[in-house]
């Protein structure tokens, strides 16, 4: 039996900590109107300027908020030319002698990430297409102006709050954000599962008691879960979570949620709802921040080899830099798989202009490697790997199949990750360098063997 009194007073002693201050909100508010004015007098007329996101909708954090700007343009334009033109005139907005500096990310469309230190208050600026409804336009910038509506709309004050409580525990497990590469819940899914379920309790109840996949339609006030989700739309959406956007019917608002992030939603609902307490909402808590003999410790206990490419990174944002960091994670992966090597657990992570990639192995030699080849009676086949592999003491025949012995590319992770560092042909990304890079086995520098402790520590506790 759930102990709904003591979860109520938990979430009301958690939302004290995170709701913003009157003071935040003033300055938000102030801050956001200027920029809008600002805007609005280098824009052409009939650009629309809206504020978005979870400041308009009273749904932000204490502290992380960023101010999101749409810039709505009339939809006849054409898009490459509505996006230069509201690029190049919201740069014109950016004042240095104020403390602004920005940079241009890509989403769907480009847009302007503001930042102004004085203030420690980061803006987006971000151009879209105005509509009255999504089959005017199909991108999900576009959307937006769509979804500040429906949430403005379907959510009072006190969902709105829960809204807040729900991502800050999204936060504390890691599985919060809405850049795809984190497979997390973006802020708008949260709204909307607030609006379907009504409450946070009811929430967390629904979730944790669910099969997956889990079907909701906010808007038709429908939940399925597991097999009796319609196996047209369990294929359609491919997806553990399938939350239909109540703005787009064909449009998942889930679809870059991970079923480890869904897992461990419920992972989480269940301990909160069996265990109202700080310590289930907090989740794990690094027990010593600063103590770098965690790591080898960790190592040790369990056995194993790790490896650590670590990473100064460029001063730009964050959101430009992981999925890079992720894709390079995922290309090692790969590297590894394809040449025989297995990795236990990988993982990357950034933390303040740090980043690092982490490989977690079980000690492995490669010796030589036996390649089965094809039917001898096929010719042209058995030619070819004959010449591809042929040479003495290096091929034979079993039964009527060729076979050859091959060395291995790699003679072991450490081999593979020093290889790749030196080898021109195994790219990193546009804005992680090579030079930024370097590998280390063990005696990792305090900097990064914080990053990757704390990786581990998300890694293995749930
Ligand atoms: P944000 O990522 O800033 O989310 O996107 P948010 O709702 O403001 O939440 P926090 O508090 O900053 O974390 C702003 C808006 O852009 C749309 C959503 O409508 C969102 O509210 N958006 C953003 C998407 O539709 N998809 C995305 O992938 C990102
Ligand atoms: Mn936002």
């Amino acid at each position: 039996m759930v102990n709904k009194a003591s979860l109520e007073r938990l979430f009301g002693r958690i939302l004290k900590e995170i709701v913003p201050t009157k003071r935040e909100i003033d300055d938000l508010t102030e801050y956001s109107n200027e920029l809008m004015g600002r805007l609005k007098d280098v824009m052409p007329k009939d650009v629309e300027i809206i504020l978005a996101g979870s400041v308009a909708r009273g749904t932000q954090i204490r502290g992380k908020s960023d101010i999101d700007i749409f810039l709505l343009f009339p939809k006849y334009l054409e898009e490459r030319k509505m996006e230069n033109d509201a690029i190049r005139l919201a740069k014109k907005v950016v004042s240095k002698s104020r403390g602004e500096s920005y940079e241009i990310n890509y989403a769907e469309h480009p847009y302007l990430k503001l930042r102004n230190e004085r203030r420690g208050i980061y803006a987006d600026i971000v151009p879209a297409f105005k509509i009255r409804d999504s089959s005017e336009r199909g991108s999900s910038v576009d959307r937006t102006q769509l979804h500040n509506i429906f949430v403005l709309e379907n959510l009072d004050d006190r969902q709105k709050n829960e809204v807040r409580v729900l991502k800050y525990l999204l936060q504390r497990h890691n599985i919060y954000g809405a850049e795809s590469s984190r497979h997390a819940f973006s802020g708008y899914l949260c709204e909307l599962l607030m609006a379907h379920y009504k409450s946070l309790l009811a929430l967390l109840e629904g979730i944790s008691s669910s099969k997956l996949p889990l079907f909701i339609d906010v808007k038709e006030n429908t939940e399925l879960s597991g097999p009796s989700v319609p196996k047209e739309e369990e294929k359609r959406f491919n997806s553990p979570l399938i939350v239909i956007d109540p703005t787009d019917k064909n449009r998942n608002v889930a679809a870059s949620v991970s079923q480890e992030s869904i897992s461990r939603l419920v992972l989480v609902a269940r301990e909160l709802l069996s265990n109202p307490s700080e310590s289930a909402f907090y989740g794990f808590k690094y027990s010593d921040d600063k103590k770098v003999s965690q790591l080898s410790k960790l190592i040790k206990a369990n056995g194993i080899q790790l490896n650590a490419l670590c990473f100064k990174l460029s001063s730009i944002s964050e959101d430009t830099l992981w999925p890079q960091l992720e894709k390079l994670k995922n290309r090692i992966e790969h590297e590894a798989d394809t040449n025989g090597l297995n990795i236990v657990l990988s993982f990357s992570r950034i933390e303040s202009g740090t980043g690092a990639i982490a490989v977690l192995y079980n000690p492995q030699r490669l010796g030589i490697r036996k390649v089965m080849g094809p039917d001898v009676t096929i010719r042209v086949a058995a030619d070819e790997f004959i010449r591809k592999h042929g040479g003495p003491m290096k091929i034979g025949v079993e039964g009527t199949k060729l076979f050859a012995l091959e060395k291995p590319k790699y003679a072991d992770m450490n081999d593979m990750l020093s290889k790749i560092l030196s080898d021109k042909r195994f790219l990193f990304t546009k804005d992680i360098k090579k030079s930024q890079c370097k590998l280390y086995s063990k005696d990792i520098p305090v900097q990064y063997a914080l990053v990757v402790y704390h990786g581990l520590a998300e890694r293995l506790n749930i």
